[in-house]
C-alpha cells in the first residue's frame, strides 16, 4: 500500500477541508513524520475549477479533471473525499478506490448517512479501510472515543450540538440579537455552512451525524428514515428571550436513546436545556457531545465543530491511522452485525413542553386553553402572560409537566382552531438531562 516511507495522497475537494488539509500536512509535516514513520504526502489533486487561486502550494501534484480518477492513479496510496454530496461523483469515487484497495478518508456525512451499509460492507468485502472522523462533530474525534475509548460500554443514551452553523446562529442571536439572515451570512463566509445551507438550518446535517453516532452506539443500521428532524428556521428572538427567562437556552440537539425494550428514538429539533446544563454552554461553532455508558456513566465532550482546521485535523488523523495501519471497521463492528434499527415513534415518547401562543386579549381565552389541556390530559408547570392590550394579540407562555407527546400535538391542533388564537403555536420540547 505504501511506497518507502511515504503515504501518498489523492485528495479530491479544495474547498475549506481539501485546504485546511493541504495546509495541515504542510505545517505539521515534521512531526506528521515522526508519528506515523514515514511522510504524508499529496501526490494528486481534483476539483471542479483547476485555474481557482487557492491560497495552497500545488506545483508538482498532479491535477485530475476527473476524481474518479484519484481512485485508479498509479502515484495514489489512500484517497481523501472531501467534495460532499451523498451522490456521485463522491460515492462513485469512496466505491471505486475500495474496490481499487485504496483506503478511503472521508468528510461526508451526508455519503454516509445516505450509504453507510452499503460502504461499510464494501470496506468488509475488500478489506481497505473507510475512516470518517471528520464527518460528525468537526474537530472532536467522537467516533474514535466510541469505537475504542468507550468500546468496553453498552451505550444507552447521547445527545449533542451538532451542527456548528446553527449553534453559532443561535449564540450570535442571543448575544448580539441580530436577525437569522444576517448570522447565517456570516457562518457560511465562514465556511461552517455546507454547500446547501438548508441542510444546516432544517436539522438535516446533524440528523445525518446522529444516524452516524446512533449507528456505532448502538450496533445499528444507519436509518435517516427513522430519525425525525427539525431545523431552527423557527426560532426567533420572542422565544430566545422567553427562554432566558425561564433559566433555559435554545440549542439544536441530536438526540438518540435506546429503550429497555430495545427501541431506538432518534431525533434532531430545537430544544429548550437548562441554562447550567454543560450541553447549554456550548456556544458559537463549538459542537458538544454527551454519552452515558453503563460503566463509565456520562462523558462530555466539546470542540469546534466545522471550518478548515478543525475538519483538517479529523481528516489527518486518520491518515495517520491508515500510515499506521490502525484502523478499525467505519461503525465499530462489521457491517454484517449491525441490527436492524427498530424505532419508537415520536408519537410515543413523553417530555416536557415550551409553549408560546399570540392571543387576543380579552376574557375566557384562556379558559378555552385550559379546557383543551385539560381534555389532552396535559398538565400545566407555569403559565405566563405579560402586558395588557385589550383585543389585541398578546403572548401567553405555558410550560407543561411530562406529557406524551402525541396528546401535546392534539391539543396543539385543537388550540390553533380557536378564534382568539392567531398564529400557529409555537412549540419546543424541554430537555432536562
Ligand atoms: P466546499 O468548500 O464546497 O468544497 C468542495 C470542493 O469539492 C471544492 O474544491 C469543489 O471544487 C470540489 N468539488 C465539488 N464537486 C466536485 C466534482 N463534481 N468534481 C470535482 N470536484 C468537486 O466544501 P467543504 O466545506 O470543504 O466540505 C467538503 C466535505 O466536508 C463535505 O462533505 C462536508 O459535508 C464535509 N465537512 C465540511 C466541514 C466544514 O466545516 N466545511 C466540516 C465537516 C465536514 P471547486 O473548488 O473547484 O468548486
Ligand atoms: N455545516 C457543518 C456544520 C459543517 O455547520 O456543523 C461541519 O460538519
Amino acid at each position: 500500500m505504501t511506497t518507502g516511507a511515504q503515504l501518498r495522497v489523492g485528495l479530491a475537494g479544495l474547498g475549506t477541508v481539501g485546504v485546511g488539509v493541504c495546509k495541515l500536512l504542510a505545517k505539521n509535516a515534521q512531526a506528521l513524520e515522526k508519528r506515523c514513520g514515514k511522510k504524508l504526502v499529496i501526490t494528486a489533486v481534483s476539483a471542479r475549477n483547476r485555474y481557482k487561486e487557492r491560497g495552497v502550494d500545488l506545483s508538482g501534484v498532479t491535477w485530475y479533471k476527473d476524481p474518479l480518477a484519484l481512485a485508479t492513479a498509479e502515484e495514489v496510496d489512500v484517497v481523501v473525499e472531501v467534495m460532499g454530496g451523498s451522490g456521485d461523483p463522491a460515492k462513485a469515487l469512496v466505491e471505486a478506490a475500495l474496490r481499487a484497495k485504496k483506503p478511503v478518508v472521508t468528510a461526508n456525512k451526508a455519503l454516509l448517512a445516505e450509504h453507510g451499509r452499503a460502504l461499510a460492507q464494501l470496506e468488509e468485502e475488500t478489506k481497505t479501510a473507510l475512516c470518517a472522523e471528520a464527518a460528525v462533530a468537526g474537530g472532536i474525534p467522537i467516533l474514535k472515543t466510541l469505537r475504542e475509548g468507550l468500546a468496553a460500554n453498552t451505550i444507552f443514551e447521547l445527545h449533542g450540538i451538532l451542527n456548528g452553523t446553527c449553534n453559532y446562529i443561535l449564540t450570535e442571536m442571543l448575544e448580539t440579537g441580530r436577525d437569522f439572515a444576517e448570522v447565517l451570512q456570516e457562518a457560511q463566509t465562514l465556511g461552517y455552512a455546507e454547500a446547501d445551507p438548508s441542510f444546516d438550518i432544517d436539522g438535516v446535517d446533524a440528523a445525518h451525524k446522529l444516524t452516524l453516532l446512533s449507528a456505532m452506539a448502538f450496533g445499528v443500521e444507519v436509518s435517516m428514515r427513522d430519525t425525525f428532524v427539525e431545523g431552527i428556521r423557527k426560532i426567533n428572538a420572542v422565544d430566545i428571550a422567553y427562554a432566558t427567562e425561564l433559566g433555559y437556552r435554545i440549542k439544536l440537539l441530536g438526540i438518540a436513546k435506546r429503550h429497555e425494550d430495545g427501541r431506538i428514538e432518534q431525533r434532531v429539533h430545537p430544544c429548550m436545556v437548562p441554562k447550567h446544563a454543560p450541553i447549554a454552554k456550548v456556544d458559537g461553532v463549538f459542537n458538544g457531545v454527551v454519552i452515558q455508558g453503563d460503566f463509565v456513566d456520562k462523558i462530555v465532550m466539546e470542540g469546534r465543530g466545522a471550518g478548515a482546521g478543525p475538519t483538517a485535523s479529523a481528516v489527518v488523523a486518520d491518515l495517520v491511522d491508515i500510515a499506521r495501519a490502525n484502523t478499525s471497521p467505519l461503525f465499530g463492528q462489521p457491517a454484517s452485525l449491525l441490527g436492524p434499527l427498530r424505532s419508537l415513534p415520536l408519537g410515543q415518547r413523553s417530555g416536557t413542553f415550551y409553549v408560546r401562543l399570540m392571543v387576543v386579549d380579552r376574557p375566557g381565552v384562556i379558559a378555552e386553553v385550559s379546557a383543551i389541556l385539560r381534555d389532552e390530559q396535559v398538565s400545566l408547570e407555569a403559565l405566563l402572560q405579560r402586558g395588557r392590550a385589550p383585543g389585541e394579540a398578546v403572548p401567553v407562555v405555558f410550560t407543561t409537566h411530562d406529557t406524551n407527546e402525541a396528546a401535546m400535538q392534539r391539543a396543539l391542533q385543537s388550540i390553533s382552531r380557536l378564534n382568539s388564537v392567531i398564529e400557529p403555536p409555537q412549540m419546543l420540547r424541554i430537555e432536562s438531562f
